[in-house]
């Protein structure tokens, strides 16, 4: 292979694909596998670097996750990160024990090596992220520490010669100051990349796997309308043309008049089959009085299925079902190692009797902002490319409790408005996700001479890069003000506005 690859190994940490996204970034061809990986397999892959991912386990554990010494050995150069950095240095004989304590969040680096590869240009204080447990207190034969922080002596350490580097902190997370920088080090100073792989060679090669994998079949696309599923749409319709058909199944859970843009964008402007199915009252139906989150997500999911079924059905045999899962709906679906968050609907709600041959996801591996980039360059729309993400279930996990056509209608006018201004503000551009929530708490209020009893709007806001983590927005005050006079003043049955400002973690940026 000429191209030059970086191999990501997953042992089952938070932040594998975002090790994957960060070497992407810098225009290096990066894939994720599981640690479980032969070394035959990995070896023809022809990687110019490894990267050891962070992981739950502790590498003295009995049946912990490891990796064969003689990879160590290859010369192949490779980057271990938290669990990965204990790893190497377990496997060559170092030791790795439990630290009197945990140490977490943001913890200060000191570089006592700049002459390392790994460490140039790095400065010499910075903040980096940390959560481990274990630390490596004894390193292997000929390693040396590179950086330290005041609890652990081997922040960072290598063995040149053998192209061997550990960190115990996570530079791939925008915590780390000099995490990219450090990254950087590892992928163009160790390995010796050059850089030159762009997402147009993603696209091209998706199309061409796409062809392959198709053939002449039939293809039924889940369409929402959303970034991610128009790009997967585009992208399948151009590989093969009028063999897709998108059907655009609108669940009356949408944000106030997108049914119809969608239905506008996808009828006119490109070429391929378009269905939209009204199937708002079917859903309304499903969701009488459920009101736990996973249920409703479930129930959602099912009925896409089952109107798909349907449609599929009229349409003749369909062979393959596109879906736009993109990675972080992997990741918090708990496939994989990573802890389970939440099961979002295109990932984890799929019942068993499904009537597709096989379901294709050509954006799984990609995050948000390489499916927009993606996207543009495949000629989307702007407008649509910059949509801000759409959950699956739609405002089902934005209504409190139970769903109910009024609620719906309620909720659409109120998040109608607080984007109008948004927009009107010009602060949409700067923050990432905004939308109200529909909460089940009623309060008194006051309207003219009359007593009110009615809801409590939220209003929801956030600044993010990965949706993984995420800050509230500061909204200036005055904005938020007059946002929420204008809804309780023109949404009947609110009465009360409140902002929400708590970051991700510890709260989700959803409220179901
Ligand atoms: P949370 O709430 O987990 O959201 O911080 C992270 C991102 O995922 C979106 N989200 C969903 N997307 N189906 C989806 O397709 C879902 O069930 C779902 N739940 C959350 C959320 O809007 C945010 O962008």
């Amino acid at each position: 292979m000429e191209r030059e690859t970086i191999i990501v190994l997953d042992f089952g940490g938070q932040y594998n694909q975002l090790i994957a996204r960060r070497v992407r970034e810098m225009n290096v061809y990066c894939e994720v596998h599981p640690y479980t990986i032969s070394l035959d397999k990995l070896k023809a892959m022809d990687p110019k670097g490894i990267i050891f991912t962070g992981g739950p386990n502790s590498v003295y554990e009995k049946g912990a996750p490891s990796v064969e010494r003689e990879l160590l050995e290859s010369g192949i150069p490779i980057l271990g990160i938290c669990y990965g950095a204990q790893l190497i240095s377990y496997v060559l004989g170092g030791n790795v024990e439990a630290a009197s304590a945990r140490e977490y969040g943001k913890v200060k680096l000191e570089v006592v090596d700049p002459e390392s590869r790994l460490m140039t240009g790095v400065k010499k204080e910075s903040t980096c992220w940390m959560s481990h447990t274990d630390y490596v207190q004894k390193m292997p034969e000929d390693f040396k520490a590179t950086a330290v922080t005041k609890t652990c002596p081997t922040a960072a350490f290598e063995n040149e010669e053998m192209k061997l580097y550990g960190v115990q902190f996570h530079p791939e997370v925008l915590h780390s100051e000099e995490g990219n920088k450090i990254l950087s080090n590892f992928v163009f100073n160790v390995v010796g990349c050059k850089g030159d792989w762009k997402m147009d060679e993603f696209v091209e090669e998706s199309i061409k796997k796409l062809q392959e994998k198709i053939g002449n079949k039939k293809v039924l696309c889940a369409l929402s309308g959303g970034v991610d599923s128009s790009v997967a749409a585009v992208l399948i319709g151009k590989a093969v043309g009028k063999q897709l058909t998108c059907i655009f199944v609108d669940h009356g859970l949408m944000r106030k008049d997108e049914g119809d843009q969608v239905e506008e964008i996808f009828s006119k402007d490109y070429d391929l089959n378009f269905i939209r199915v009204n199937a708002q009252q079917r859903f309304y139906d499903k969701l009488a009085g459920v009101t736990d989150p996973e249920t409703k997500r479930k129930i959602i999911g099912e009925e896409f299925i089952r109107v798909f079924e349907e449609e599929a059905k009229k349409i003749g045999s369909v062979d393959f079902l596109v879906q736009g899962t993109i990675y972080p709906d992997v990741i918090e679906s708990g496939l994989g190692d990573s802890a389970v968050i939440k099961s979002h609907h295109n990932v984890g709600g799929l019942p068993d009797y499904v009537d597709f041959k096989e379901i294709i996801e050509p954006l799984r591996d990609l995050f948000k902002d390489e499916v927009r980039k993606v996207g543009l360059e495949l000629g989307l729309p702007k407008e649509l490319v910059f949509r801000q993400p759409f959950p699956g279930p739609g405002l089902a996990v934005r209504i409190i409790g139970e769903v109910t056509e009024e609620r719906v209608k309620i909720l659409q006018a109120a998040d109608a408005i607080f984007r109008e201004e948004i927009a009107a503000a010009a602060l949409d551009t700067d923050i990432n996700q905004y939308f109200a929530v529909l909460t089940n708490t009623k309060s008194v209020g006051v309207m003219g001479d009359g007593r009110t009893y009615d809801f409590t709007l939220a209003l929801r806001a956030v600044t993010t890069i990965d949706f993984m983590t995420a800050e509230f927005a500061q909204i200036p005050w005055n904005i938020l003000g007059h946002i929420s006079s204008r809804i309780v003043n023109e949404v009947r049955h609110i009465n009360r506005v409140v902002y929400d400002i708590t970051n991700k973690p510890p709260a989700t940026i959803e409220w179901e």
